[in-house]
């Protein structure tokens, strides 16, 4: 774990700065490997706003394909901690992306609900293919019916931080995934 003004915040790190490293390289020879046929095309990276912004930087960096970065935003209305399926765009993409081969960026799937929307979504814009990379997965995303072909962690049901991942807003940052320590949610 780092120093700094969250390390009495943390309970337990998931998946260590480390090994999301190392899973990044994994990922990004497979995605290199399948789309090798289509290696002058650029893929379109979609990042899922707020959370995948660590993640997609990391893995635009370290893909050796010629890749184009957009970014959406959504909301799924419900509780702040299940998300009921339907979603609202907050921010939509800035082109077109018929004929494009895009790989949805996600930081985490939990009940896939918001995923399996967001590819009916974009599915109905007509591109080459649209694919999923996902940094983790959590135990409830078997139930929903959405293939995620590039999944880096499968990680326990508990709400995690760091990578991009927030609690109120905070600890995106943190350079590994972690759980908070109980008493971090009664202080908010
Ligand atoms: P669904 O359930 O639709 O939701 O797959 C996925 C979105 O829910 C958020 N999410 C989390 N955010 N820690 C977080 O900071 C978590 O443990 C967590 N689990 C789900 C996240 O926005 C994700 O895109
Ligand atoms: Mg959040």
């Amino acid at each position: 774990m780092q120093d700094g003004p969250y390390a009495a915040d943390i309970e337990r790190v998931v998946v260590s700065a480390t090994d999301i490293q190392e899973k990044i390289s994994e990922l990004a020879r497979k995605v290199e490997a399948d789309f090798q046929a289509d290696a002058s095309s650029p893929l379109l990276l979609v990042g899922v706003l707020k959370g995948a912004f660590v993640f997609m930087a990391d893995f635009a960096r370290e893909l050796r394909h010629p890749t184009e970065i957009e970014f959406m935003a959504v909301s799924s209305y419900g509780s702040s901690t299940t998300s009921s399926g339907v979603v609202r765009i907050l921010k939509d993409l800035d082109r077109d992306i018929a004929g494009r081969h895009v790989l949805v960026v996600e930081d985490i799937i939990d009940s896939g609900l918001t995923l399996s929307w967001l590819l009916k979504n974009l599915a109905s814009r007509n591109p080459a293919s649209v694919r999923v990379v996902a940094l983790l997965r959590k135990p409830d995303a078997v139930k929903v019916p959405v293939e995620v072909p590039y999944v880096g962690f499968d990680i326990p049901n508990e709400f995690v931080v760091g990578y991009g991942l927030d609690y109120a807003e905070q600890y995106r940052g943190l350079p590994f995934v972690g759980v908070l320590k109980p008493q971090v949610y009664g202080a908010a």
